[in-house]
């Protein structure tokens, strides 16, 4: 077993664009178990813009991480000693752990990777950002057969699997994203009916051509003035899904002007509805399963952006505020320990 631990602890918080400068790279002991407790070997770890929120002065949806604590993450990791009576040595488990190389856990909130998956799938397609994107297209955008779905930062984890299920459920599908690569992937790969590079095209002008009689749903990633020009074309009875709003970069303090075209869901009796993933915990076996059965038949395809190294941390989370990242980002950490259970 190796002897140390590493860990990325917060000692300041960032202004803009998470930066290595926010973090410190600091080495002590293995922690070992207590009684009810267990130690992960820290081997996946997933980077989610919602991490930025979590190192706000003010918190977010939950408290702002203290200064001075470890880096929280979701993660994959591997259970080497355990004082736990639901968890035994070899054990692989998802859930909210940290920038670290070996975790104490009491088990709160953890999952058993099921039978079947890759591990660090469970971060990815069958963990966060493929949940979001089931719950927020099937429940909140509701789409029906025949419909137009659009899509913002559909080229990422949660956009790209929240498209495929649109088309899966018959509808038209157009993805908004940044730079030639990840439009093209998007039509070629992930089939979506048409793409549009908001770096480099006009959006509303594209919208025009391509939904020439308005949008139904929107599943909205970034916010901003594509939100704008989505409000200004939705149709009668439209659904927006305000999955997250990444344009801002999560710092409240430069946050943009609102939507001017927000009174266009009254003109056109529609609604725009946020969501937590959190908010469908009690179903996410039932997500789990469909988004099984639509990879194993060819159905939904994914990618993702693999970086290795805990030191390297800090920077592959800034990636995906760069649009660095095509698919999921996820960082290597360190192989199975033991033989897999
Ligand atoms: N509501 C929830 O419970 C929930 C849960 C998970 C995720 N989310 C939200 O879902 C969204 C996607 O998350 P993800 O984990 O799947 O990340 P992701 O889409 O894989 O990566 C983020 C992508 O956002 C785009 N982006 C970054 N800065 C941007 C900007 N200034 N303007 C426009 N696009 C920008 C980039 O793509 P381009 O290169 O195309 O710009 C980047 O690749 C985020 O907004 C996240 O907060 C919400």
């Amino acid at each position: 077993m190796q002897e140390e631990n590493r860990s990325l602890v917060l000692t300041s918080r960032p202004d803009g664009l998470v930066g290595d400068e926010n973090f410190e790279l600091r080495t002590g002991p293995v922690p070992r178990p207590e009684e009810g407790q267990m130690l992960i070997r820290v081997m996946w770890l997933s980077f989610d813009p919602t991490q930025r929120g979590w190192l706000l002065p003010g918190g977010t949806y939950r408290a702002p991480l203290d200064i001075g604590s470890v880096m929280q993450a979701y993660a994959v990791g591997q259970v080497v000693e355990s004082r736990h009576g639901a968890y035994r040595a070899g054990q692989l488990v998802q859930g909210l752990l940290s920038w670290q190389d070996w975790q104490l856990s009491d088990g709160e909130d953890l999952t058993v990777v099921p039978e079947g998956i890759e591990p660090r799938a469970m971060l990815g397609i069958y963990g966060t950002t493929g949940l979001t994107a089931y719950f927020g297209l099937t429940d909140i955008g509701d789409p029906r057969p025949g419909e137009t779905v659009v899509i913002s930062g559909a080229a990422g984890a949660t956009g790209s699997v929240a498209g495929q299920i649109a088309r899966i459920m018959g509808c038209r599908t157009i993805g908004i994203a940044g730079g030639p690569e990840k439009c093209g992937w998007l039509v070629d790969q992930a089939r979506f009916d048409s793409s549009i590079d908001y770096k480099s095209e006009r959006v509303g002008a594209r919208l025009d051509e391509l939904a020439p009689e308005g949008i139904d749903v929107f599943f909205d990633n970034t916010g901003g003035d594509v939100l704008d020009s989505v409000l200004k074309r939705i149709r009668r009875r439209a659904r927006i899904v305000l999955c997250g709003s990444i344009s801002t970069g999560y710092v409240p303090k430069k946050l943009p002007p609102g939507p001017s075209n927000y009174f266009n869901l009254c003109l056109r009796s529609s609604r725009m509805q946020g969501f937590l993933l959190g908010d469908y915990r009690d179903r996410f076996d039932e997500g789990r399963s469909a988004l099984r059965k639509w990879v194993d038949e060819g159905e939904i395809v994914y990618e993702e952006d693999i970086k290795e190294g805990l030191e390297n941390a800090p920077r592959t989370l800034r990636r995906i505020f760069e649009g660095a990242n095509l698919g999921k980002q996820l960082l290597k950490v360190a192989e199975a320990p033991l033989p897999l259970a």
